[in-house]
């Protein structure tokens, strides 16, 4: 069974680099294969990862939905959609990676959908990880694309505000019934030390707290200088804070 980590929260609370520095994790501590999905339209996680990706499911559903796609002669719809996505798979060292993307123009994507889930259940089971690194507005839940989820991390900045926002994700991914184990609260871009009182706020809401993570300049110069963060030394503040919260939950 592939144990399947979901990064989720409000635009910009650092979701694609917390999906990066779990990664990190996994793969520095032989826990692979991993299949990354960038679950977000805006696609970001494969340049954090440093791995090149051109195509993307949205693309092939597209492609799908066009009336005059031609199935070769002897396959059944089901089988073409199934190995275009295949195509699509960006293997790498250790880790597949597969974008979402978004599927262009209107109509039902109903069928295409119920395809994709049972095309994602399945390939889940090559992989003893999967990280994936959601958008902000939660849409790839609501698909319910990944209804199984060992452990969902719910990235927040260090404001009250941004703790609001987590309980109503929350809230949300209740309703949708998903199959979640565990989930926890991640502070990202934080001070040092945090306020009891904000500490206490996070208590309130009763989703355990994961831990937090401070400002890092070398994230910054990463980013800045188009360097995949796999790529940043284990001492760097962000590593090592990560990497604790990971050993902790992840046995
Ligand atoms: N701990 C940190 N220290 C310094 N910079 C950080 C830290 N975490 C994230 N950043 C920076 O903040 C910005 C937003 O982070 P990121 O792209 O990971 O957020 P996101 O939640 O994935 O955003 P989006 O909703 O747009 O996908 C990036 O420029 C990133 O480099
Ligand atoms: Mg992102």
């Amino acid at each position: 069974m592939s144990y399947v980590i979901a990064v989720a929260g409000k635009g910009g609370t650092g979701k694609s680099t917390v999906s990066s520095l779990i990664i990190r994790f996994l793969l520095k501590s032989g826990k692979f294969p991993i299949l990354a999905v960038d679950a977000d339209p805006n696609t970001n996680l494969p340049n954090s990862i440093g791995v090149d990706v051109q195509n993307s499911i949205g693309s092939v559903l597209s492609e799908y939905m066009k009336d005059r796609i031609s199935i070769p002669q002897g396959m059944t719809k089901q089988a073409y959609l199934e190995m275009k996505l295949h195509q699509i798979i960006k293997e790498d060292r250790n880790m597949d990676v597969l974008v979402m993307g978004c599927p262009e123009g209107s109509g039902c994507y109903c069928g295409a959908n119920a395809i994709l889930k049972s095309y994602f259940d399945d390939l889940k089971k090559n992989y003893k990880y999967v990280v994936v690194d959601n958008e902000a507005g939660m849409e790839h839940f609501s698909r319910k694309t990944t209804a199984e989820i060992d452990l969902l991390i719910f990235c927040t900045n260090y404001s009250l505000k941004g703790l609001k926002t987590v309980e109503r994700l929350s809230t949300m991914v209740d309703d949708l019934k998903l199959n979640i184990k565990k989930r926890y609260v991640l502070v990202n871009q934080a001070p040092e030390v945090l306020d009891s009182k904000f500490l206490s706020e996070i208590e309130k809401i009763g989703i355990p707290f994961l831990g937090h993570i401070a400002m890092d300049s070398m994230i910054a110069d990463y980013d800045v200088k188009g360097i995949p963060l796999t790529t940043l030394p284990d001492d760097s503040i962000s590593v090592i804070k990560l990497d604790e919260m990971l050993g902790r939950v992840i046995s």
